[in-house]
């Protein structure tokens, strides 16, 4: 088991005061925060070693092209992947628009389809939609029921004569909502559309998954595997991209320039070798260094320590909302086994921007809105949510006084 206090002895921000009260950030799923030791090591890199990467024979630079590969490494460890299959980006969604630019413009012609699901963020939901629509190809979409689950009969996909029918050359989905915390049974989903079509290309959105849980992509039947660092603990301005070497190999780069080239001729250019071909221009090398050293602390947590502290707390949570009875509706699944750290609801007769406003009077951090999910959040017949999510550093006494200022918000609009 973790222990939480002192986590949060290791993030200051932790610390703040808002409006009067002792932050209680429920928000990770947005972004985490951060502990001392990635503020540490990003501190350090500039202080003492601040170099371009790849460019130089003096010390600085050596040194910091071998901060990054170890970052790399870490990742790749982390993930089960080899090194070189790891592409730094700046967040998932550049890691999703890298593969629907470099493999799908490609590979996507009409007469085929791609399916995504109705869980899925914008950043892996429009790319797809806007390929379809230039490609001529066909856009599916895979219903979630009532719970928020996955229909598991392809036949549910949107549309009168789609199925389960061969044509689907591209599957992206996600690991976990973020928005309501569902989370996929990958292998079965993938499964069965292989079913009719063995190589049928999986794009898995782990934005949700990486931070919260062990995950090992040599034993995910899928090709592309897209993060961002921030919501693990690292900073913003770094996202991965983890791709099968043999399907990497095969595309064209995303972004030309610096970096990414083997030789450049005034007739012709050669691309670099992996991951350099898909990293053009000098990356965040101090966000590279802080993932790593996020990835350090994760690992020492424990990624199944992680995992079940975040079940106890959305447990707790499903139980203790149950208090507020019908003053307010709790959205997906009502099980930890295929829940996230994330719990949706709205409070009866109250606008979700109005909830985060007042339980941001007590100092609460949660998103409002549609949490980059429209067709997802619209699926419940609402126009916006309450979101809480919950991550290492949160406890159930932040989940007691949440609930306890919940009970307020009807009382600020009586
Ligand atoms: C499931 C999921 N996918 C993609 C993203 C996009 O992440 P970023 O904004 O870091 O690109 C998010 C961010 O909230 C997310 O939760």
């Amino acid at each position: 088991m973790l222990d939480v206090q002192k986590i949060r002895e290791e993030f200051p921000i932790l610390k703040r005061k808002i409006n009067g009260h002792d932050l209680v950030y429920l928000d990770s799923g947005a972004t985490s925060q951060k502990p001392e030791s990635v503020l540490r090591a990003m501190d350090d890199y500039y202080r003492n070693n601040n170099a371009n990467i790849h460019r130089g024979v003096y010390d600085m630079s050596v040194e910091s092209t071998r901060m990054v590969d170890e970052a790399r490494e870490k990742v790749a460890k982390f993930i089960g992947a080899r090194t070189e299959e790891i592409i730094f980006t700046r967040n998932a969604s550049e890691s999703l628009n890298l593969v629907m630019y470099s493999w799908g413009k490609k590979n996507i012609k009409e007469g085929d389809a791609v399916l995504v699901t109705r869980l899925e963020h914008h950043s892996n939901f429009v790319p797809w939609q806007v390929l379809c629509k230039e490609n001529k190809a066909e856009f599916r979409v895979w219903n979630v029921d009532r719970e928020g689950r996955l229909v598991d009969e392809i036949a549910s996909v949107r549309s009168t004569e789609t199925r389960n029918d061969g044509k689907v050359k591209l599957i992206a989905m996600t690991g976990a909502s973020n928005a309501i915390g569902t989370l996929v049974d990958i292998k079965k989903m993938v499964e069965m559309v292989r079913s009719k079509n063995p190589d049928v290309v999986v794009v898995l959105d782990a934005s949700q998954m990486v931070p919260h849980m062990k995950v090992d992509v040599s034993k995910l039947p899928v090709d592309f595997v897209a993060f961002s660092g921030h919501k693990m603990l690292g900073p913003t301005g770094v996202g991965v991209l983890w791709g099968k070497k043999e399907v990497l190999n095969k595309m064209e780069p995303f972004l030309y320039g610096g970096d990414m080239i083997g030789e450049v001729g005034l007739e012709s250019t050669t691309w670099g070798e992996l991951p350099n071909k898909f990293e053009a221009g000098t990356p965040d090398i101090a966000g590279i260094i802080g993932l790593g050293a996020a990835v350090d602390y994760l690992e020492s947590l424990g990624m199944d320590n992680v995992r079940e502290h975040e079940k106890e707390l959305i447990g707790y949570a499903l139980e203790k909302f149950k208090e507020l009875g019908d003053l307010v509706t709790v959205y997906g699944v009502d099980n930890v086994e295929e829940k996230g750290g994330a719990l949706a609801f709205n409070v009866k007769g109250v606008h979700a921007h109005d909830v985060a406003q007042v339980l941001n009077n007590y100092g609460i951090a949660v998103r409002s809105g549609q949490h980059c999910a429209a067709p997802l959040v619209t699926s419940f017949g609402v126009s916006a949510m309450v979101r809480a999510t919950f991550y290492i550093y949160n406890t159930k006494e932040e989940i007691d006084y949440l609930v306890e200022k919940l009970k307020e918000v009807p009382k600020v609009f009586a």
